[in-house]
């Protein structure tokens, strides 16, 4: 198979972990015979430093004649720190999202039994978790009109909007992802406040008769945070609006033992996007330390989502959790054990992928 995909590593760490991707993406296609070209591009903070633009023309139209994007992260403290700033790397991740028309943001958590003692939560809690989130990615409160502050200054607003075509297009992916799986949906929205929530929760409940063996479930968003640590093997595949699957996932992140270790796909009407959940990590920038799994996960996902290619995917997992197994990890995850540099654990990895008949 021809893959033809876009690279834009970002700020902060997103360069190295995004390489060590890139060279366990080839790896795997020269062992299945696929035909790999890519092509770095530039997006956020650096982007703004380099061309002055977070996500600039040049990069969205790469995106557009790609198969898929390979994405590290973006974010720099030079910008957080900076409320008035005009132009935020920020603006770069929202912009190619809308522009790339990437409604669906899915966000798999899965524990690692090697990992399990890391997580803030007790074992025997967390044992067993496997779901999925799936965040509505171009609605809702970070993009709707108007937003801004008034002329005094002491006033500000952001707008919720959310249409029907986006709620059901989004609902109905939800549905047959969980068709899929264990055949449990919960939906998540704060129906008993929002008036966007109700139109939710509504257009679930006309959705819901078309999939009858799943059973649905509808959940506060207050509710669920609570339930997230208190039993977060309880879900299967959670499906909320844009702001609320914000917060839930860097929740449920954690609960599998690190931040470190979660990738996601962003998929919908033109190219779809791989990366990382977690940001930038600037302080970590350059010292060769960063986690690259969430990265490498991420690329696992590319093949079996963008690509259809099980087996790949497949492979890539099958060697993270072996590098997982034989403590080549990272310090975020390495506890009293010793810490792999974010080289060593991609070399180890590529090693395995390339060794495996
Ligand atoms: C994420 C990030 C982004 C978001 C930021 C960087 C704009 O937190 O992908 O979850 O809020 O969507
Ligand atoms: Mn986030």
């Amino acid at each position: 198979m021809k893959i033809n995909l876009a690279v834009l590593p970002g700020d902060g760490i997103g360069p190295e972990i995004v390489e060590e991707a890139l060279r366990v993406t080839e790896a795997v296609c020269t062992k299945f015979g696929h035909d790999l070209s890519y092509e770095h591009a530039l997006v956020g903070a650096i982007a703004i430093d380099t061309v002055g633009s977070p996500y600039p023309d040049s990069t969205h139209e790469l995106c557009m004649n790609s198969d898929a994007v390979l994405f590290g992260a973006i974010g720099s403290p030079k910008y957080d720190n900076n409320p008035s700033a005009k132009v935020r790397p920020e603006q770069g991740l929202l912009a190619m999202r809308k522009k790339l028309g990437l409604y669906a943001n899915m966000r798999p958590v899965t524990t690692f039994p090697a990992l399990i003692h890391k997580s803030p939560l007790r074992a025997d809690l967390v044992k067993g978790s496997d779901f999925v989130c799936i965040r509505e990615l171009t609605g809702g409160i970070y993009f709707g009109r108007p937003q801004g502050r008034s002329e005094d200054g002491n006033t500000a607003y952001d707008t919720c909007v959310y249409t029907r075509e986006e709620i059901e297009r989004i609902v109905r992916l939800a549905y047959k992802t969980a068709e899929q799986r264990r055949k449990k949906l919960t939906v998540v929205d704060k129906a008993n406040v929002l008036c966007t929530s109700r139109l939710w929760r509504q257009i679930a409940q006309e959705i819901e008769k078309d999939y009858p063996e799943v059973e649905t479930e509808y959940m506060f968003v207050d509710n669920a945070a609570m339930k997230l640590i208190q039993a977060p093997n309880q879900f299967d595949v959670i499906v909320t609006e844009n702001m609320f699957g914000d917060i839930l996932t860097d929740e449920a992140s954690v609960i599998t033992g690190s931040l470190g270790m979660l990738p996601s796909a962003s998929m919908g009407i033109h190219t779809s996007v791989f990366e990382p959940i977690h940001g930038s990590y600037p302080q970590a920038a350059g010292k060769n330390i960063a986690n690259p799994l969430a990265t490498i996960l991420s690329a696992a996902l590319m093949f079996e989502l963008a690509f259809n290619l099980t087996e790949e995917g497949k492979l890539i997992r099958e060697a993270v959790d072996a590098s997982m197994a034989a403590g080549i990890v990272t310090e975020d995850i390495a506890g009293n054990g010793k810490a792999y540099k974010t080289t060593e654990v991609g070399k180890w990895i590529l090693d395995y992928i390339n060794k495996k008949k």
